[in-house]
């Protein structure tokens, strides 16, 4: 088949990656994809905010399956396009996708369907005073979220009521996000280990991949502003098939129930973001989407075909259940100077084909990467997934960080924990 991805981050890598492996893909684009992407697609450079343009161009193409990476173009309406034109596509239309473009929305699915998640309310412009009454009922950790999307910034989780009265009034003034943030919710904060588990499904059979954690914030111990996500692993030890068995009976099933039964069916992966808290696994988030950097650590560990997987979601027939290597993954990002604020880009990277020759088992994924002439340049705030896979965590680990070791560019950032508890080298 001919598979068109759509995205240019290190998760769409890591899904070019598996689909260039796949004995079922004979030919694959990628929208706009990046330069890492560019040695396994055809990167073509197309408008990814523009529905129609895209669909058209990939019927014209005779693109058999449309693979959507982020979540801006879904929540626009990208699978609906495809679909109207006849062409499959692997991700949740617009009214599921929804789930993640109004986090208010979310949290109402989800007190229908009866999940366990925080206690919360939404508040809109103009409710200011409101607002600041319920964080008085919170019992001392606070959580403000942009209702819209904020790529991954737009939540503070915060012990001082100031600094939550502070996030409160500039998001709904639309200083802090535009937009996005003239609507919030306001959370409970929960505590726990999180735990991200990324569900196949085609609306009705759901079947979960291997679950991974993700560190959110930029600095070790957890230090910092949140971020899109600083590295991953999988699998997670302190996860049993008991956990993931209780999270897809008291979450995952009754939500796409729910979902079924508001007239928007979801299908593609749903990416469920839990905290296992005293009382039981709390659903944190859902996104509907593959997570970044998740997927580059549960995609490098799958031995069934991806490709094979999507196109039976897509086509409304998931059937059958991946397969795993027993291999270990861990990711470490490593962002530019000034990410999360404001990040530097143009910086020269060096030391990326000293970190690929260590071998196979390693796996540089380009997230915000540019060439300009012959050299590789910074472009965004997470510029690369550096990649290993090992016999156990504490393998993959140490491969990671030799890799990272041979890569660096003037004010590079990544944290040296990673997988770090869960191997037991770091607190
Ligand atoms: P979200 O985008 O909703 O997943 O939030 C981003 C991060 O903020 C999560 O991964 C958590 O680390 C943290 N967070 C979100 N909601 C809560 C909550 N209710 N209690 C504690 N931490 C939270
Ligand atoms: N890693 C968090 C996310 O993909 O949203």
């Amino acid at each position: 088949m001919k598979a068109l991805i759509v995205g240019s981050g290190g998760r769409e890598h890591a899904l070019a990656w598996a689909f260039r492996r796949s004995s079922m893909v004979d030919g694959l684009w990628a929208a706009p994809g990046n330069p890492g992407i560019a040695d396994l697609a055809e990167c073509v450079d197309l408008d990814t905010t523009q529905s129609d343009l895209v669909a058209s161009w990939a019927t014209e193409q005779g693109i058999d399956l449309v693979v959507v990476g982020p979540e801006a173009p879904l929540v626009a309406g990208l699978v609906d396009a495809c679909e109207a034109r006849g062409v499959a596509a692997f991700g949740p239309r617009a009214a599921a996708a929804r789930l993640e473009g109004s986090k208010a929305w979310m949290k109402e699915v989800l007190d229908r369907a009866g999940v366990p998640t925080a206690r919360y309310a939404a508040f809109s412009t103009g409710d200011e005073e409101a607002a600041f009454g319920f964080l008085d009922t919170l019992p001392g950790l606070y959580v403000v979220k942009t209702d819209g999307l904020a790529a991954g910034k737009g939540v503070v989780v915060t012990e001082s009521l100031a600094e939550a009265r502070d996030a409160v009034r500039s998001y709904l003034s639309g200083e802090a996000f535009g937009e996005a943030g003239t609507s919030l919710v306001i959370e409970e904060g929960l505590s726990g280990p999180e735990l991200s588990l990324l569900v196949l499904t085609d609306g009705e059979r759901a079947i979960p991949l291997a679950p991974a954690q993700d560190f959110k914030r930029i600095g070790d111990g957890d230090a910092g502003p949140n971020t899109g996500g600083m590295g991953a692993y999988s699998p997670v030890p302190i996860v049993g098939d008991d956990i993931v068995g209780e999270v897809m009976t008291r979450a995952v099933e009754p939500t796409l129930a729910t979902l079924r039964d508001l007239d928007a069916p979801y299908r593609g992966v749903l990416y469920a973001g839990l905290m296992l808290t005293a009382e039981g696994p709390k659903i944190l988030e859902y996104n509907v989407r593959f997570g970044d950097p998740e997927a580059q650590v549960v995609i490098p560990r799958l031995a069934s075909d991806l490709a094979a997987h999507c196109l039976e979601v897509a086509s409304g027939r998931l059937e059958t259940p991946p397969a795993w290597r027993p291999e270990a993954c861990v990711t470490v990002v490593m962002a530019s100077e000034g990410y999360p604020v404001q990040p530097r880009t143009g910086d020269p990277i060096e030391g990326v084909d000293d970190a690929r020759a260590l071998g196979d088992d390693v796996l540089i994924f380009h997230a915000g990467t540019q060439r300009e002439g012959d050299k590789l340049v910074t472009a965004g705030g997470r510029v690369l997934n550096v990649t290993a896979t090992g016999g156990s965590l504490a393998a993959a680990r140490a491969r990671a960080y030799e890799a990272v070791n041979c890569i660096s560019w003037p004010g590079m950032q990544f944290r040296t924990d990673i997988a770090g508890a869960a191997t037991g080298e770091r607190a």
